[in-house]
């Protein structure tokens, strides 16, 4: 990396000196952050030591969606419902939908030689992906898209704060637009996940229109930004390495293992957040129950103890045990659909351009919500 870009606050460093001299540790009665690899690991998989019911009951209204701040036994019954429907087999079916959206993206996109990455593939694809699974069309994408953009941008405030009144009202029209969908689908069964799913039943029964809506919240919020965020972290490897750029268009089999060491070294979903439900030592620090717990998915997955030479990009690592999914019972239900869409982007833009890098040197930031709303990019076109 140039000099000029390496003095550019580098969030990484700070999780480095975390793992080595604090790797439990919080400021004032904020959340207790978890720097290493297996503290984060057993976090994530002991979820009755530390639970997802974070939100207090006092909120229990909010557009929260209930599957990824449940526990067992609500959490088991929402998983096997929806589980089905994420299915390796299921998602493969959208291959081709993804690859066709891809590909007119890629179209306009190597027309220009300037752009914003954000709003020409990161964000269209994912955004095309969810609103086709559960079958919103036409006009009715623009207005999914707004409010997935404006409730996934103040989620934050939805989930602990206070959502501004358009917020608020992003999320009144998108529940009221989706339970007109789902009694429409109790009429007349169509062929998508929503439809799947108002007619999934298990021996605990279907889901209720609150569950089935709430589900919808979850995807937009889990699912959208946070394949934004890998397409975006794929170009600034292409941009700090560019000979992975070259290495993948030689040899495109390699584009597995890269979605995999990107979503490892720049992780999209880079800290997650559980409740202690007892008294607990973690790392040897008394942990207090009812304290948060915030696990750092991104400080994990750099952690030299597991990853030989982890703080390096190496294209084909193996074994290569990330955690960017996350662990355990809550691990990510819709990691086959980003992985896939992730390999069809970077399998476009490789075969598709001759090069792609970022305009201005753009520090990582690793918010716990949402990434940059603009990442500019040069765009060299392959004549
Ligand atoms: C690169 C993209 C993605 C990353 C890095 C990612 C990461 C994660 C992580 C770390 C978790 C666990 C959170 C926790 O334990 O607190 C999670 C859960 C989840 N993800 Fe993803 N995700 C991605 C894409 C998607 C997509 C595309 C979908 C669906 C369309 C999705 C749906 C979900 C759902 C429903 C959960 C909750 C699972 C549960 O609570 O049982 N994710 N994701």
């Amino acid at each position: 990396m140039p000099e000029q870009e390496a003095i550019v606050f580098d969030p990484y460093e700070v999780y480095f000196k975390m793992r080595q001299d604090q790797p439990v540790g919080r400021e004032g009665d904020g959340a207790w952050e978890v720097a290493r690899y297996d503290d984060v690991r057993d976090v994530l998989r002991d979820a009755e030591t530390y639970s997802s019911k974070v939100i207090d009951s006092s909120r229990e209204n909010t557009r929260a969606p209930s599957m990824l701040f449940s526990d067992a036994p609500v959490h088991n019954r929402l998983r096997k419902l929806v589980g089905r429907a994420f299915s390796p087999k299921k998602i493969s079916t959208q291959r081709n939908l993804i690859a066709e959206r891809c590909e007119e993206l890629m179209k306009e996109m190597a027309r220009e030689t300037r752009t914003d990455l954000i709003t020409s593939l990161a964000a269209p694809l994912p955004v095309t992906v969810i609103a086709h699974m559960l079958g919103v069309t036409g006009g009715d994408m623009l207005e999914f898209k707004r409010w997935s953009d404006l409730i996934f941008g103040n989620i934050a405030e939805i989930l602990f704060g206070e959502p501004s009144d358009e917020v608020m009202q992003a999320g009144v029209d998108m529940d009221a637009y989706f339970i007109g969908r789902i009694e429409e689908l109790r009429k007349q069964p169509e062929r998508n996940l929503l439809g799947d799913l108002v007619e999934e039943e298990t021996e605990d029964g279907k889901l209720t229109d609150e569950e089935l809506l709430s589900f919808c919240r979850l995807l937009l919020i889990a699912g959208n930004e946070t394949t934004t965020g890998l397409i975006l972290a794929s170009v600034r490897v292409f941009h700090e390495l560019p000979e992975t750029f070259q290495q993948l268009k030689g040899d495109p089999a390699l584009i597995p293992a890269f979605i995999e060491e990107t979503l490892r070294f720049y992780s999209p979903f880079s800290q997650t957040i559980r409740r202690a439900t007892r008294d607990v030592k973690l790392a040897g620090v008394e942990i207090s129950a009812g304290d948060l717990v915030s696990p750092l998915i991104a400080s994990a997955n750099r952690d030299e103890k597991v990853f030989d030479r982890g703080g390096e990009f190496i294209i084909d690592r193996k074994p290569n045990p990330h955690l960017a999914f996350g662990s355990g019972v809550h691990n990510c239900l819709g990691a086959t659909l980003a992985r896939l869409e992730g390999e069809i982007a970077v399998s476009a833009m490789t075969q598709q351009l001759a090069g792609i890098s970022l305009v201005e040197h753009d520090p990582v930031s690793l918010a716990q919500f949402g990434g940059p709303d603009k990442l500019m990019v040069n765009i060299q076109p392959l004549h």
